[in-house]
């Protein structure tokens, strides 16, 4: 890392959103990005900030997606303070859930979700970044640690057509898209990913609901079922 923007950023911590604190990536995430994004790679990120200098400064075709102007302007300003070339850079101004869904199609390489983090946003920006990433594409998701990103996790893990790799920084999860294919819409085992939540219901019927479920939503359950239904 020594020499790098990173290492620079690192250093001296740029004040690139509406507050006196850094508010970026994990050092290694940024380290990690440095090492990983190549001139000519079509990217897009939710949100903005030191990520956006790191991709600017790869020569990455690069996407930004952020409600606030004024990162734009203070992201061009570090950028030219810095020397890097940020005119691969386009910004999107307005929140990730109008501006996504209204981007056109394309085959984008690699993917960071960092824009807002509370339930439903994450999942929202994971639904449609999904498909304008192409197969063999990775999708960086910050903060997973937060429930709403953690069930993006918790769902490729189960997944034909997602794979987790290797966290990219104590705070970043990394999953690679294998193939175009919606999850599927079945209330079976495969949607409950091996968890299943029954505090809606009052603590008494929790124990009984729950031991219903598992044993009817597994395949011997249902074959019990179905040979307890059939005509003799
Ligand atoms: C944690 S910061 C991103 C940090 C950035 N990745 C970096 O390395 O500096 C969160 C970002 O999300 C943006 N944001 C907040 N709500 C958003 C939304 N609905 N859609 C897109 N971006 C949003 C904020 O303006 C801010 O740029």
């Amino acid at each position: 890392m020594a020499g790098s923007l990173t290492e620079s950023l690192r250093r001296a911590p740029p004040s690139l959103h509406r507050r006196e604190e850094f508010w970026g990536l994990a050092w290694e995430a940024l380290g990690w990005l440095e090492q990983n994004v190549q001139r000519g790679m079509r990217t897009l990120e939710t949100g903005a900030g030191a990520s956006t200098l790191v991709f600017a400064a790869s020569g990455a075709e690069h996407q930004a997606v952020t409600p606030d102007p004024d990162e734009e302007r203070r992201v061009r300003e570090a950028c030219a303070a810095r020397g890097i070339d940020d005119t691969r850079v386009t910004f999107h101004i307005g929140r990730s859930q109008d501006v996504l869904p209204k981007l056109p199609d394309s085959r984008l390489d690699l993917v960071l979700v960092d824009g807002a983090h509370g339930f439903p946003y994450p999942i929202l920006d994971w639904w449609y970044l999904a498909p304008l990433l192409r197969a063999g594409g990775r999708m960086l998701l910050d903060d997973a640690y937060l429930s709403p990103v953690a069930a993006i996790v918790d769902y490729v893990r189960g997944s034909a057509t997602w794979e987790l790799e290797k966290p990219v920084s104590f705070r970043t999860a990394c999953i690679r898209k294998l193939r175009d294919d919606d999850p599927p819409g079945e209330a079976d085992a495969l949607a409950a990913h091996g968890r299943m939540s029954f505090a809606y219901l009052p603590p008494a019927r929790r124990l009984a609901a729950s031991a219903r479920m598992r044993v009817f939503s597994t395949r011997a359950g249902i074959w019990l079922v179905r040979k307890l239904r059939a005509p003799s």
